[in-house]
């Protein structure tokens, strides 16, 4: 399923995303925020577990998301801020880390980097901010399927319904978490109307 936020603070946000005004600081900043949005609205339904905790009054049993059975997980580099976000906000999460790029002649994307932790019956948030032709999501979701997750669950802040309807048709039991759909993509494979490409945004790199 596809969960598009609809509160108007996001659209606040994305138009301030939009804004070239908005520096690097700034774009990771609202980055940051929209991921905390996503966040509560993709764990609305999560399961709690007791923990036993140090309280003021010595020691108590308490409710709590299975934060150390969550993968944050983002594929180098426009999600780095996102997975910051999460995992500020789920301090016990673990981080996962990859790394991949294209084959010019093959066009099949080569794995370089894989830092991602043991998988098996873990929940895994993969965050990546763009989902324009959804090739580099379908990559990134195949790769860690074949690791045995118990879910995986995706956080992007701005998608193309042509990419969209690539990932949730290749992968129809992932649920997908967007703040905000965009109309099209464009011959470029840019998304319309979008905000330029993310990590160079993020890192100035314009
Ligand atoms: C961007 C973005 C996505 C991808 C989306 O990454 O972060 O991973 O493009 O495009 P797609 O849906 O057509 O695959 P990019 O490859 O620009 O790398 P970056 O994170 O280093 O900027």
């Amino acid at each position: 399923m596809i969960y598009e936020l609809t509160n108007p603070l996001t659209k606040t946000l994305i138009t301030h995303l939009r804004d070239q005004k908005s520096d690097a600081v700034r774009f990771r900043h609202i980055v940051a925020e929209l991921t905390k949005q996503l966040l509560y609205e993709a764990l609305k339904n999560a399961s709690l577990v007791k923990k036993e905790i140090l309280t003021w009054r010595g020691k108590g049993s308490f409710e709590s998301i299975d934060e150390e059975n969550i993968i944050v997980t983002t594929v180098l580099r426009a999600g780095l801020p996102m997975l910051e976000s999460a995992m500020n906000t789920l301090p016990n999460a673990v981080g996962g880390f990859l790394a991949m790029k294209r084959d010019e002649v093959t066009h099949k994307s080569v794995l370089y980097y894989d830092r991602l932790p043991e998988c098996k019956g873990k929940t895994i948030i993969l965050v990546d901010p763009m989902v324009a032709t959804g090739g580099s999501m379908v990559d990134a979701i195949e790769l860690i399927k074949n690791r045995e997750p118990l879910k995986i669950v995706t956080l992007n802040i701005i998608g193309s319904p042509e990419g969209l309807s690539v990932v949730s048709s290749k992968y129809p039991d992932i649920d997908i978490y967007i703040a905000q759909i965009d109309e099209k993509l464009n011959d470029d494979k840019f998304i319309i109307p979008g905000l330029g490409d993310a990590g160079d945004r993020a890192y100035n790199t314009l």
